[in-house]
């Protein structure tokens, strides 16, 4: 196997995010305009097997870990058979999930039985009437019983993820902690991003990560405590005294953490994001349905990637929501 690529800044990427829509069932606040956004053509996609053939292309260089994201990924009909081709890539070693959990009691034993290794979950809300008004749409979701269907169907890790926005979900930070005590889930929060036009949503509706640790610590001692085994984000982790699951915190706002960062986005219009925010990317759709080989590009792409982003001057180049890009 090959040792993976290096950036420019000697930091090595073994890990790609695939968004394979930017369409979703849901209108986070946070995520996206509640009108939607001007979807992309079909033509424009890739399909599942130009996304295979880029990963192919991929694997030889070093690429080990895949998250499929959206959008939503399980609205993309026939996500099984993704899953299943992207697991037969020789040197892919893990594959996730990011979901709205919102189909994933229907989806979970499919997935894991299709080769998904594991999920990640995102809510912000444990109550129903304060999901549909975060998500803009009332479709049932409950979390908690999204995350027990993706225990049960061993699609561990499971990671709950959680957007805190103060005056809007912040009170609930304790009760989503204290799911860890119960369950073996790994509840991380995440520092609200005010990119965009996002119904309003400015620096004022952030909740610094030190802040929202200080009130799950009123559920008892929490002591520093080591990540999942898999899937080494940029999350810090703690755990609650007798906790079978842990508490994590993602500082985009308040800490940058680019200096570890070991990822590069595929779009759903087949376009190499080397960083979230700002305007490095690299076309790859265009030279893989002419027939070029990537690795030229993919080379040249890690050589830009940036050294950290400048979210925290709010200069967010382009983007109109996260969805774009896949979270
Ligand atoms: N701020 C923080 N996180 C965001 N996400 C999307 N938009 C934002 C934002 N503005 C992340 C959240 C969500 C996932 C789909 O993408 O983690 O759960
Ligand atoms: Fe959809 Fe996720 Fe964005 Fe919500 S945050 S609108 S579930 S993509």
């Amino acid at each position: 196997m090959s040792a993976p690529l290096r950036d420019q800044h000697g930091r090595a990427i073994e890990y790609l995010r695939i968004s394979i829509t930017d369409r979703c069932n849901f209108r986070c606040v946070y995520c996206m305009p509640e009108a939607g956004l001007d979807w992309l053509p079909k033509q424009d996609i890739l399909s599942y097997e130009e996304i295979v053939d880029v990963v192919r292309q991929l694997a030889p260089l070093g690429l080990r870990r895949l998250r499929i994201t959206g959008g939503e990924p399980t609205i993309r009909p026939d996500l099984l058979t993704l899953v299943r081709q992207l697991k037969a890539v020789e040197g892919i070693e893990d594959i996730a999930l990011s979901t709205n959990g919102v189909k994933l009691p229907a989806m979970a034993a499919d997935l894991r039985a299709a080769g998904l290794d594991r999920v990640n979950i995102s809510a912000d809300s444990l109550r129903p009437e304060r999901i549909a008004a975060i998500a803009r749409r009332n479709l049932g979701f409950a979390p908690i019983v999204a995350v027990r269907a993706a225990i049960e169907a061993d699609l561990a890790p499971v990671k709950l993820n959680v957007v805190v926005m103060r005056g809007i979900n912040d009170d609930e930070v304790v009760d989503f902690a204290r799911i860890t005590l119960e369950l073996p889930v790994h509840v991380r929060f995440i520092e609200l991003m005010p990119v965009g036009e996002m119904a309003h949503l400015t620096n004022e509706h952030v909740v610094p990560s030190d802040e929202v640790l200080a009130r799950v610590a009123t559920l008892g001692p929490l002591a520093p405590a080591d990540g999942p085994a898999r899937g080494n984000g940029p999350a810090t982790y703690s755990r609650l005294a007798g906790a079978v699951g842990t508490i994590g915190v993602i500082t985009p706002m308040t800490h940058t953490y680019c200096g570890s960062c070991n990822r590069v986005r595929l779009t759903a219009d087949g376009r190499l994001r080397t960083c979230l925010y700002g305007d490095h990317e690299v076309n790859l759709r265009d030279p893989l349905r002419r027939g070029e080989a990537l690795g030229p590009l993919f080379r040249q792409a890690l050589a830009e990637k940036p050294l950290e982003h400048n979210l925290l001057q709010l200069k967010v180049g382009g983007l109109k929501a996260l969805s774009q890009v896949g979270g």
